[in-house]
């Protein structure tokens, strides 16, 4: 197969991530015989300080002409700390994601077995956690109108949701319950917001259409209060933009490392795959990044190319380093790899292995539209 690839590394430990996941891309290619073009692209504050624009056009047009986008990290602490900037890096970020239409975000979280005394949480009360966000990623109070009154005294951020932008993304939501436990909780607030009043009630009304499918109807608070408590309880959770930014970052804790997470964004257009993690700049340039993060969203942009054998023989390798311990310093600050040593190894067991079968089980399968 012969599928073009934009590459955005972004800040931060981006471009490190970014560069294990084309090793083990590569890897993959060598293996099963593929043919991976890849085209970079400035994003973030590194498009800032090359062109003044954290999402120069010339990086849209990249993204639309490929067939998927890889994405490492955004963000730089000089603008964290300047609320008054005038660009941000995190703009390139949400203008791409309106841009492409990526209006749900994918986030799997998974516990490692062989990780579970990692986590900050017993391991009694996580075991068999497997849940999926679905977050709507193109709406809410992210994209809302925002403002300053005349004096610059006081400040607004609207917080707006169509049934149209509900509909989308729960359909998703609910398809992939389906292939799942058949349990999706909304998380909203909608004991307070008028916005999570209309998704209650769709969500209500489109649940008739899966009559199979267990709802169950959660407030924000209580959700944050239960991922942590029991985050097994949960198959499938479907929210809005920014309860789904926080839960899901959140909900990341409990496998023991953010730098283990992976997410997809899909929608009209091409999908992007990119690391939940943030930019970590303090490990900027130092080796010390975690990468798996990035190299398990390359697993699930194979999968939305239907390539279902090489994502899971990026599983089974990531499976297999990190149950030898090879792991960087944010799951063991004792005895631990290198960024570029865990991608070596990951994308040397995928080359060494003899293909398997498929094992569909515990995939993700079916959870991605195809491309
Ligand atoms: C995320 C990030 C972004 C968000 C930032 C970088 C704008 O936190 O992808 O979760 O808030 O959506
Ligand atoms: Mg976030």
């Amino acid at each position: 197969m012969k599928k073009k690839i934009a590459v955005l590394p972004g800040d931060g430990i981006g471009p490190e991530v970014i560069k294990q996941a084309k090793k083990v891309l590569d890897g993959v290619a060598l293996k099963f015989d593929h043919e991976f073009e890849y085209e970079y692209a400035l994003v973030g504050a590194d498009a800032i300080n090359k062109t003044g624009s954290p999402l120069p056009e010339n990086t849209i047009e990249i993204c639309r002409q490929a067939d998927a986008v890889l994405f490492g990290a955004i963000g730089d602490p000089s603008y964290d700390n300047d609320p008054k900037a005038k660009v941000r890096p995190e703009q390139g970020l949400l203008q791409l994601r309106k841009s492409l239409g990526l209006y749900a975000n994918i986030r799997p979280v998974k516990l490692f077995d062989s990780l579970a005394d990692r986590s900050p949480l017993k391991e009694e009360r996580i075991t068999g956690t497997d849940l999926i966000v679905y977050r709507e990623l193109t709406g809410g109070i992210y994209f809302g109108e925002k403002g300053r009154s005349k004096e610059g005294t006081s400040a607004y951020d609207v917080c707006e949701y169509s049934v149209n932008e509900i509909v989308r993304v729960a359909v998703m939501a609910f398809d992939a319950a389906m292939r799942r436990r058949k349990k999706l909780t909304l998380v909203d607030k909608a004991n307070v917001l008028e916005t999570s009043r209309l998704w209650r009630e769709t969500v209500q009304d489109l649940s008739k259409n899966y009559p199979e499918v267990e709802v169950e109807y959660l407030y924000v608070d209580n959700a944050a209060m239960q991922i942590i408590q029991r985050p097994n309880q949960f198959d499938v959770i479907l929210t809005e933009n920014m309860f789904g930014d926080i839960i899901s970052d959140e909900a990341s804790v409990i496998t023991g490392s953010i730098g283990l997470l992976s997410s997809a964004s899909v929608g009209d257009q091409t999908s992007l795959f990119e690391p939940i993690h943030g930019s970590y700049p303090e490990a900027a340039g130092k080796d010390i990044a975690n990468p798996i993060a990035t190299i398990l969203s390359v697993a699930l942009m194979l999968e939305s190319f239907e390539l279902y054998r090489e994502a899971n023989a990026i599983r089974n390798a990531v499976n297999r380093s990190i149950s030898q311990g090879l792991v960087t310093p944010d799951l063991d600050p004792i005895s631990h790899v290198t960024c570029s040593k865990a991608g070596d190894v990951i994308s040397l067991l995928i080359e060494a292995d003899e293909p398997r079968e498929v094992n569909f089980e515990n995939m993700f399968e079916g959870s991605l539209p195809v491309i």
